[in-house]
């Protein structure tokens, strides 16, 4: 069932609307004679279609339009205006960015009816899969939280870590955030990796080796199939955060400035937690020690610039590990 809200002052008007509509089936049809209570109506409940005329008052149809369109989760419903006014005359920002289909009055009910049901189409398909990425990111958001159970704070950790570099080095506060939802995905591929080889207490056999380094890849061919900003970053991550500045990082050798900014972020804020970090066959290292490896690797393994700023916000970097140690603490 979709929904149409039409406005218009005249109630014959609507009437003929509502009659050619029910040729297309499954319709609701929601009629309003003022922009006013149209707008009221449509703060509380979502149309697929609008049918609007331009001559009304006190508020036009495209100031209506103006305002339904700043309404939450409103930004994409199609909207067709249909009015006695002339097309040139009202041509303005609103009507070049919101008006998706005009009609001039009397409207022809054929093309009318052909019109409105490309829209609905259209509209049908578009919400479809706006759910399907939704499942998607669902699915994504399970996989991190599975595969990351045992790891969940310090990948959390290593997040909050990620989004204090982004922050040293101005990345604008929108990316921050979106670095700091993103980074967690980076080792999302290592569900692809066996736990024979990803749970090993030894050291791994270069065919081992290979198929763990392929979870950079595989994180990016999952992540990769979203629409989603956050997660077209994750995929960017996941496939470039074992890249290392000099070349020799995997999977694809890139150098210095080729490697995405993102992927090298999480280089640093990686490698920095892990060596912090208890892990089964090592214990955690000092900072000094920390320190001096990430010194080692500016240039090599790190972008040097990185590192510097990474160095200078040491202090608020601790704060974070001592507020994850806390939290287990407690
Ligand atoms: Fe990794």
């Amino acid at each position: 069932m979709q929904t149409v809200l039409a406005i218009d002052d005249g109630i014959k008007t609507l009437q003929a609307y509502e009659r050619v509509l029910q040729q297309l089936g499954k319709i609701e049809f929601v009629p309003y004679t003022t922009t006013r209570a149209a707008l009221m109506w449509a703060e509380n409940n979502e149309a697929d279609l609008v049918l609007i005329e331009q001559d009304l008052e006190p508020m036009t149809g495209l100031q209506f339009v103006d305002s339904f369109k700043k309404l939450k989760g409103r930004s994409q419903t199609p909207v067709m205006m249909i009015t006695g006014a002339n097309e040139n005359e009202i041509r303005n920002p609103t009507f070049e960015t919101h008006i998706d289909d005009f009609l001039q009055k009397p409207a022809d009910p054929i093309r009318f009816l052909a019109r409105a049901r490309s829209l609905l189409k259209v509209r049908e398909r578009e919400i479809m899969l706006e759910r399907q990425a939704l499942t998607l990111e669902d699915e994504v958001r399970k996989a991190t939280a599975s595969i990351l159970q045992a790891e969940e704070e310090t990948i959390f950790r290593m997040a909050h870590y990620a989004r204090l570099l982004a922050a040293a080095i101005d990345l604008s506060t929108k990316q921050q955030e979106y670095v700091f939802l993103a980074a967690p995905m980076h080792d999302i591929g290592k569900v692809a990796v066996p736990d024979s080889v990803l749970l090993k207490p030894g050291k791994l056999t270069p065919k081992e080796w290979e198929v763990m380094r392929a979870h950079a890849k595989a994180g990016y061919d999952i992540l990769s199939q979203s629409d989603s900003p956050v997660i077209q970053m994750g995929a960017e991550i996941a496939l470039s955060h074992h890249e290392k500045y000099d070349g020799s990082g995997y999977p694809n050798g890139l150098k210095g400035p080729d490697i995405p900014l993102t992927g090298r972020i999480i280089a640093i804020t990686d490698v920095f937690d892990a060596l912090l970090s208890q892990r089964p066959y090592k214990p955690a290292w000092p900072l000094p020690q920390v320190v001096q490896n990430l010194r080692e690797g500016r240039g090599r393994h790190f972008d040097p610039m990185l590192v510097d700023s990474f160095l200078e916000i040491m202090p608020d970097l601790l704060k974070v590990k001592k507020a994850f140690s806390d939290q287990e603490a407690a």
